[in-house]
């Protein structure tokens, strides 16, 4: 049985203090959890984050990095940085990022690439625009992008990382996949890596969705045979919301 996996990604929101605030109000709601509980935070956060949540049962994650270990990129974050700090997780090609700031498939393998060296788990998006799902191209954008962001790591390896499928019309827009949708696509990815690392690295695999998941959605969402938890946008910035979502069972 795969684990869900819940995480906040709370995109350039929460100053410190707030982050400690939440954190410290979250981890008393969710000790009795078994599912993983993760809060993906802004870079000025990390720190702190991680102070708050030692001996709970949050897990702390960056947004983004730099594939390379060290040297001239003013600005960036090194796999080595994150991994210094006791940072766990990290999500790689998010669509905002792959939208604003380059991102690329090729940038994407080499960031996952680097995560698997220094031991952070990634959790990497995929996900169609409007345009490509009008035009029926959904699945094959989808295991594209799975198959490329996955190049050169070993069974094991893929194994370890976490697929987001995110549509991109979804996010932030309060419109959310249907369930069946939602598990029909991250069924699609599960055969590509079915194909390319075996069915039994395929069953290990998280897979999420990601889009619009709120407390009254998640139920739905999360109970579907694919989908193994959430990454969750607006709704982790509410301690309440985000602990409902978490316990999505009850
Ligand atoms: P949303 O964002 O939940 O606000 O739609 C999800 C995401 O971008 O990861």
């Amino acid at each position: 049985m795969r684990k869900k996996v819940i995480a906040g990604n709370w995109k350039m929101n929460m100053l410190p203090n707030e982050a400690i605030e939440y954190i410290d109000k979250l981890s008393k709601l969710v000790k009795d959890t078994t599912n993983e509980v993760v809060l993906c935070v802004p870079y000025i956060d990390l720190f702190y984050a991680l102070l708050a949540a030692q001996n709970t049962n949050i897990k702390i994650g960056a947004q983004n990095m730099h594939f390379e270990e060290k040297g001239a990129y003013t600005g960036e974050i090194s796999p080595q940085m994150l991994k210094s700090i006791n940072v766990e997780y990290v999500i790689i090609g998010h669509s905002e990022r792959r939208q604003y700031y380059n991102e690329t498939d090729e940038t994407v393998n080499k960031k996952v690439n680097a995560a698997h060296r220094v031991g952070l788990k990634p959790i990497v998006c995929v996900g169609e625009t409007l345009e490509e799902r009008e035009n029926g191209k959904t699945a094959e954008i989808i295991t594209e992008q799975t198959k490329l962001a996955l190049e050169g790591l070993d069974e094991e390896q893929v194994a370890k990382t976490i697929i987001a499928y995110e549509p991109i019309w979804a996010i932030g827009t309060g419109k959310t996949a249907t369930s069946e949708d939602a598990n029909n696509s991250i069924k699609e990815i599960r055969k590509e890596i079915a194909r390319n690392y075996g069915q039994e690295t395929a069953n290990r695999v998280i897979i999420q969705y990601g889009g619009s998941v709120k407390a009254e959605n998640a139920k739905e969402l999360f109970s579907m045979s694919d989908i193994d938890g959430g990454l969750v946008g607006g709704a982790s910035l509410k301690v309440d919301e985000f602990n409902k979502i978490i316990h999505f069972e009850q």
